[in-house]
C-alpha cells in the first residue's frame, strides 16, 4: 500500500462577520461556562483520584476553567503496565490500520473538534484565533496526515538485492518495551504529536503533558480514543516530573522518549538514563528538541520592510513563546534609524490583552513562573547601563500575565539577554557597525550555544551566502529573507542541533525512523 501525499491543512481566517469566528466563539463561551474535571486515561479507563489541581486561563487567572485528577507513581506504573500489555495486539496490527486510524483523528480533528480544540488552546495556553488555528487545527492535522505518508514510505523501502534462491528483507519493527513522551505547553501540535508519532509506528506510549497544556491535551486524548486508537496504546498521566521520572526511567522496559521542552530538563534526563543504562533491555531512543536563543540577521542591503515584519512577527508572536522565536536581532547601523522607526510603530500598535477578545494580538505569557522571569529581565535592562529598554517594559498581573512587547538595545554583545534564552516578548536589538558583518557573522556563530532557528535578511546575493555558510550550524532552520517561526510539516522539517536537540526533525521520515527497530531478514531457498 502506499498513501497519497497530503496537502496543508488550509488556514481559516476567523474573518468579523463570519460563520468560522462565531462557531470558535461559541466554543469558547461553551468552555467558559464549564467548570471541566479531566481525568488521566491509563489503559482507556478515565482515572479521577480526587487528587485535583487547578486550571486556569493565563489571561483571565481568576476563572477557573476546571480541575485535572493528579496521579502518583503508582499510577505511572499503572500506565506503564497498561502499556505493555496493549502492545502485544498492537504491534502485530498491519500498518494501514494503524494509519486509518491517525488520518482519521485527523479528519476529526480538521472538523468536528476544530473549534474546540482551537478553543481549548486560547483558553489554556492563551493563543490568539490564528495562532490557535495554525497550532491546534493544523499543524496537528499536518503532523498526523504526513506522518502517515512518511510512515508508508518507511514500510515499502526495502534492500534492492536479492539474487537467485534468496530474498532478502527488513521488518521495520516497533521498539522492544515503552516510550515515554514528554510534552511542552506552547504547541498543542507538539504535543499531540510527539505520542502520536510513535504510536503510529506500532510503540505504546506513556504521556505526560506540561500540567499547563492539559486543558488541550486531555482532549486530544479523547480524540485519539475516538479515533480507534485502542486501550492502553497511548496512556496520558498527570504527576509531579521527578516521581514520574523515578518510576519511568528505572524500568526494564523503558526504550526511549520522545520530548520537547528545556534543556535543562533534557540533560538532566539524558545524565539518569545513562545511569541506569545496565538497567535496560535496549539502549533507550533519545529523542528531544529543546531550547532556542533564535536569531534575525539583517544586512546592509536589506529591504527594511521585510526585514521589520520578519523581526516584529517573529519576536512576538504567541507572545514569543515558541522555540523558534526571534531573541536577539542584529541590525547594521545604517539601516537602524529607519528600521526602529518601523518597529516602533508596529509593536506599539499591537493590542494586548485577553484571547476571547480577537482584536488582541499579544495574549498573555504561560504562568506567573515565566511572568516573574521575563519582568526581572526588563528590570534589570531598566537599570544596567549596558541596555535600554526603548519599546515598550510595562507589565501587569493583577488579571492575567501581560507583559507589553519589549524591546531591549543591548550596548555590548555579550549582554545577557543577547546570551540567555528568556521564552517570551523580549527581544533584544544589537546595533553593528556595517563594516563589521563579518565579525558579526562569527559573532553570531560563537554565541550560537543554541542552534534551532535564525533568519537573514538580505539582497546581496554575496551577503547571503556569505551567512549561510557562516550560520551553516547556527540554526537548524534557517531562512533566507523571512521571519524565523512558523516551520510548515511537509515543507520544513523542524528542529535543530547544540543546544537545541538531537535534531530528528519532527514531522519528517527521519523522526519517524527513530522509533523503529529493523529486523533483517535473509532467506534462502
Ligand atoms: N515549529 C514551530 C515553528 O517553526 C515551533 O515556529
Amino acid at each position: 500500500f502506499s498513501v497519497p501525499t497530503p496537502i496543508n491543512e488550509p488556514v481559516y481566517a476567523y474573518a468579523p462577520g463570519s460563520k468560522e469566528r462565531a462557531l470558535l466563539q461559541e466554543a469558547l463561551r461553551t468552555a467558559r461556562s464549564q467548570e471541566a474535571d479531566i481525568p488521566m486515561f491509563i489503559g482507556g479507563q478515565e482515572i479521577r483520584t480526587g487528587n485535583k489541581g487547578e486550571l486556569r486561563p493565563p489571561h483571565d487567572h481568576k476563572h477557573l476553567l476546571g480541575y485535572y485528577h493528579k496521579g502518583g507513581k503508582n499510577h505511572v506504573t499503572d500506565a506503564i503496565n497498561a502499556a505493555l500489555e496493549a502492545k502485544k495486539n498492537w504491534e502485530d496490527l498491519p500498518w494501514e490500520h494503524r494509519a486509518s486510524i491517525f488520518l482519521k483523528a485527523a479528519d476529526l480533528i480538521a472538523g468536528k473538534y476544530r473549534y474546540k480544540l482551537n478553543a481549548a488552546t486560547m483558553l489554556g495556553q492563551s493563543k490568539n484565533a490564528y495562532q490557535a488555528e495554525i497550532d491546534s487545527a493544523c499543524e496537528i492535522v499536518d503532523f498526523l496526515r504526513f506522518n502517515v505518508k512518511y510512515m508508508s514510505e518507511i514500510y515499502s523501502q526495502q534492500p534492492p538485492v536479492s539474487s537467485d534462491g534468496v530474498w532478502n528483507r527488513v521488518e521495520q519493527r516497533p521498539l522492544e518495551g515503552f516510550v515515554f513522551a514528554l510534552t511542552p505547553f506552547n504547541f498543542t501540535a507538539i504535543a499531540g504529536n510527539l505520542p502520536s508519532c510513535v504510536a503510529m509506528m506500532g510503540n505504546v506510549v506513556v504521556w505526560k503533558p506540561a500540567d499547563t497544556q492539559i486543558y488541550a491535551a486531555h482532549l486530544l486524548m479523547e480524540i485519539f480514543h475516538e479515533a480507534g486508537v485502542p486501550a492502553g496504546v497511548i496512556n496520558l498521566i498527570y504527576a509531579h516530573g521527578p516521581d514520574v521520572g523515578e518510576v519511568v526511567f528505572n524500568h526494564p522496559d523503558f526504550a526511549g522518549i520522545h520530548f520537547t521542552g528545556s534543556t535543562a530538563v533534557f540533560q538532566e534526563i539524558w545524565k539518569t538514563i545513562g545511569t541506569n543504562i545496565h538497567k535496560y533491555k535496549s539502549y533507550p531512543r533519545i529523542v528531544g528538541e529543546t531550547g532556542g536563543k533564535d536569531f534575525i540577521l539583517v544586512h546592509r542591503s536589506a529591504d527594511i520592510k521585510a526585514a521589520n515584519t520578519a523581526i516584529v512577527r517573529g519576536a512576538f508572536e504567541y507572545q514569543g513563546q515558541k522555540c523558534s522565536a526571534a531573541s536577539r536581532v542584529y541590525i547594521p547601523q545604517s539601516l537602524w534609524p529607519a528600521l526602529k522607526e518601523l518597529m516602533t510603530k508596529d509593536i506599539n500598535s499591537f493590542k494586548v490583552g485577553p484571547t476571547e477578545d480577537f482584536s488582541n494580538f499579544i495574549n498573555a505569557v504561560i504562568d506567573e513562573k515565566s511572568f516573574d522571569k521575563l519582568t526581572r529581565y526588563i528590570d534589570q535592562a531598566k537599570s544596567d547601563e549596558d541596555a535600554e529598554v526603548i519599546i515598550g517594559g510595562e507589565y501587569d498581573k493583577s488579571v492575567g500575565y501581560f507583559i507589553q512587547p519589549t524591546v531591549i538595545l543591548a550596548k555590548t554583545p555579550d549582554y545577557v539577554t543577547l546570551k540567555e534564552e528568556l521564552f517570551g516578548p523580549v527581544l533584544t536589538v544589537y546595533v553593528y557597525e556595517d563594516e563589521k558583518w563579518e565579525d558579526t557573522l562569527r559573532l553570531i556563530d560563537q554565541t550560537s550555544i543554541y542552534a534551532l532557528t535564525g533568519s537573514v535578511i538580505a539582497q546581496d546575493r554575496y551577503a547571503i551566502a556569505q551567512a549561510s555558510d557562516a550560520l551553516k550550524n547556527a540554526a537548524g532552520n534557517f531562512y533566507i529573507n523571512d521571519k524565523c517561526t512558523g516551520a510548515v510539516v511537509g515543507q520544513q522539517p523542524f528542529g535543530g542541533a547544540r543546544g537545541s536537540g538531537t535534531n530528528d526533525k519532527a514531522g519528517s521520515m527521519i523522526n519517524l525512523l527513530r522509533w523503529v527497530s529493523p529486523r533483517t531478514i535473509k532467506e534462502s531457498f
